[in-house]
């Protein structure tokens, strides 16, 4: 394996460094996006800075707490087709970055988690108003960022950031009675998270000037990625190990935010997947009446060692292969030849 880079330990924790610049040809990417990392790393704690000490302090809570650039790594990944780290991929890389740090703030008050990046989340330390606000802080920043760099840049922030929203506002809404509820879901996971990673890789070819026949593939590469990677994050919600989750196990569940292992778990008609299901469901009910959310514990150990988490995991890995597919118009190369196991990488992780 190739030793991890000095400055890497960010996308490190993810293994995904490592994975993704695998081989001899990758070791000068690598160097040239760690390098990257670096710059968005230092104009995130730049655009972070607030006058109001308050909103100082809670902005860059989450950002100090830690986080695995997934979406920068992709930006500067996919600027290296055009003219490369030019300072306009650096700073959509951040604005992008900021727009995930910003969700997350609401996503936790939304998923009534705990624990974000292996702290305690936002809202549990200022509360649900403070959380809200400083996402909204976060996403006016990552505009002001965008602006700086056209109408391009602007559509691309806004148009993103709509489908974000759209997607968390239908994953809470849930699917009416006649939608297939799998089917739903996967186009929740696209909008939610597919739609940013997307937007990350085709932020890196625009803003290179790189080749605009790319920009669809790319498109295309980042939304089935990103599925994949959000299938992979329902799986993670079921782990044991908070300590490499940073996040407590079962927290969507717990709070009755469905995910796919829980939706494939519905599908099936055998008498202990119904059993299982009842379970979980009693739980969740009481749960929500205040009940003790431990009580889900071995339910939901259950439901980890279930033929539907691995049901989940076969799912993930054929997004990620769509994804893979996806970069067919691309030349052959380390460029690539990284994204190829970019999206191998996120479909087979433990963070
Ligand atoms: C978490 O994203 C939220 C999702 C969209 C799944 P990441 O797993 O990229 O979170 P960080 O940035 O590494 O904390
Ligand atoms: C997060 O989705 C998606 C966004 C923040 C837009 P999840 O709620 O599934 O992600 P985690 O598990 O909390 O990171
Ligand atoms: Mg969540
Ligand atoms: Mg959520």
């Amino acid at each position: 394996m190739t030793p991890t880079a000095p400055g890497s330990h960010i996308a490190g924790k993810l293994g995904l460094t490592d994975r993704v610049f695998a081989g001899a040809r990758s070791r000068s990417l690598l160097k040239t996006v760690e390098a990257g990392l670096k710059r968005v790393d230092d104009a995130l704690e730049q655009e972070l800075r607030v006058t109001d000490a308050l909103a100082d302090a809670t902005s860059r809570y989450l950002y100090d707490a830690g986080g695995k650039r997934v979406r920068p790594m992709l930006a500067l990944l996919t600027a290296q087709l055009g003219d490369g780290a030019t300072d306009e991929v650096i700073e959509s890389a951040t604005a992008l970055e900021m727009t995930h740090l910003g969700s997350l703030y609401h996503d936790d008050v939304m998923d009534a988690a705990d624990r974000r990046r292996g702290v305690p989340s936002a809202h549990a330390v200022w509360g649900n108003s403070v959380a809200i606000l400083t996402g909204d802080l976060l996403f006016s920043r990552a505009s002001q960022i965008m602006a700086r760099h056209g109408d391009r840049a602007i559509r691309l922030q806004a148009d993103t950031f709509e489908r974000l929203v759209l997607g968390q506002m239908h994953e809470t809404v849930g699917p009416a009675e006649t939608d297939d509820r799998v089917e739903f879901y996967l186009q929740v996971l696209s909008d939610k998270t597919g739609s940013l990673i997307a937007a990350a890789a085709q932020a890196g070819v625009i803003f290179s000037n790189g080749p605009e026949e790319f920009e669809g593939a790319l498109m295309t590469f980042g939304e089935k990625a990103g599925v994949a990677f959000q299938l992979l994050d329902d799986v993670i919600d079921l782990s044991a190990d908070p300590d490499e989750t940073g996040k407590v196990p079962g927290t969507d569940l717990r709070a009755g935010v469905p995910t796919m292992p829980y939706l494939v778990l519905g599908q099936r008609t055998d008498a202990s997947s119904l059993a299982l299901r009842d379970r979980i469901d009693e739980g969740v009910a009481r749960i929500a009446d205040g009940a003790d959310p431990s009580l889900l514990d071995e339910p939901l150990a259950q439901l980890r060692e279930h033929p539907a988490t691995e049901a989940t995991l076969d799912l993930a890995h054929a997004w990620s292969q769509q994804a893979v597919d996806a970069l067919e118009p691309l030349p052959d190369g380390a460029v690539r030849e990284a994204l190829t196991r970019f999206a191998q990488a996120v479909a087979d992780r433990s963070s």
